[in-house]
């Protein structure tokens, strides 16, 4: 078997989880009669102190419908330059809801706030009206950065200023809350809305959380629907979700012990540069020389048993998991030697 560090998506659940979801009391989640799904969506609400939670398949699920509850056609969503939705959602936001976003620029995934408040503007009927700004956090194009709080309560500020909702992309919150040690819910408390991955770190198979204000929750479940994504006998997948947050969000911290050890191996190997500090999970390094160099890492690192994933032609990511221990990581961060 490879050590695969493409994504924290790769992960299979463990032989535990696996009874959870077997023994899972079930339901027609359409019909809110899944008592696992409903198990899980109350444990998201109270975890991010927020009224209620939708359970869905994906976060670019939970992030579009977020878009959809706080824009209408026309509306313009700011965000991030390197936000995923801008960058990696398939052009979800203007093809499914018409909606245009407006990328902010800004080091470590923190949007710049004078770039942020100069693009703002009143409602004027010849400009796209801003609705929303989304904030990533962790943020994954900038190395798994924290967004901390004080930047978390000047860019909301500006953003409320301006009359916009606030939806964050907590798609790995609870790294940004191991390794801050911010409750998810004190993150959670500075926007209107949040999601966060069960797929990723947490090690589940399927799922993510949309956590807000019931009434727009309730609206959630018609978008979600029009998606295609009311599903049945969710619970199954449901328990693997419940099993997480109650055995997975502490070992987080192992694997961003284990991604600044393999950050060290690959600086001391002298193959790559580390192109971000790594804060979580995530490793981001470039061999010296552009696109062609990097390709021949990657190949050279695959030919040896490792798999790394490319973040752009000159980024090359390594992401910590469940699935890859001590051992693996040692193995891996040979690997870089020539
Ligand atoms: C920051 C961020 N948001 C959203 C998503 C989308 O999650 P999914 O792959 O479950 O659609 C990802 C996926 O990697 C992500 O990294």
């Amino acid at each position: 078997m490879p050590i695969d560090l493409r994504s924290d998506t790769v992960t299979r659940p463990t032989t535990a989880m696996r009874a959870a979801m077997a023994a899972a009391e079930v339901g027609d989640d359409v019909y809110a009669e899944d008592p696992t799904v409903n198990a899980l969506e109350a444990r998201a609400a109270a975890l991010a102190g927020k009224e209620a939670a939708i359970y869905v398949a994906s976060g670019t699920m939970a992030n579009e419908l977020a878009i959809r509850l706080h824009c209408e056609p026309g509306d313009e969503a700011l965000m991030h330059a390197a936000a995923h939705p801008f960058h990696h959602e398939s052009g979800a936001p203007a093809a499914i809801w018409g909606v245009t976003i407006r990328p902010i620029p800004g080091g470590r995934g923190r949007m710049d706030e004078e770039a942020l408040a100069l693009v703002l503007h009143p409602e004027i009927r010849h400009m796209s009206r801003q609705r929303l700004l989304c904030i990533e956090n962790t943020h994954g194009f900038s190395g798994g950065a924290v967004l901390p709080l004080d930047h978390l309560d000047r860019v909301t500020a500006v953003a409320r200023a301006s009359s916009l909702a606030t939806h964050m992309d907590g798609a790995r919150v609870f790294n940004a809350s191991v390794a801050s040690g911010v409750p998810v819910r004190d993150f959670a408390a500075r926007v209107d809305t949040i999601s966060f991955c069960l797929s990723k770190g947490l090690g589940a198979p399927v799922g993510s959380c949309l956590c807000g204000p019931a009434d727009l929750i309730r609206r959630a479940r018609r978008h979600r629907h029009m998606l295609g994504g009311g599903w049945r006998q969710a619970g199954i997948l449901a328990a693997a979700g419940l099993y997480a947050l109650d055995h997975h969000v502490e070992r987080l911290a192992d694997d961003h012990r284990r991604a600044r050890s393999l950050g060290e191996a690959i600086e001391a190997s002298g193959a790559a540069r580390l192109l971000e500090p790594i804060e979580t999970n995530i490793v981001l390094f470039a061999a010296p020389g552009g696109p062609a160099p990097c390709d021949a890492l990657q190949r050279r690192l695959a030919g040896r048993g490792v798999l790394v994933s490319r973040a752009s032609p000159v980024v090359l990511r390594a992401v910590t998991h469940m699935d890859v221990d001590d051992f693996a990581i040692e193995k891996a961060g040979a690997a870089f030697l020539s």
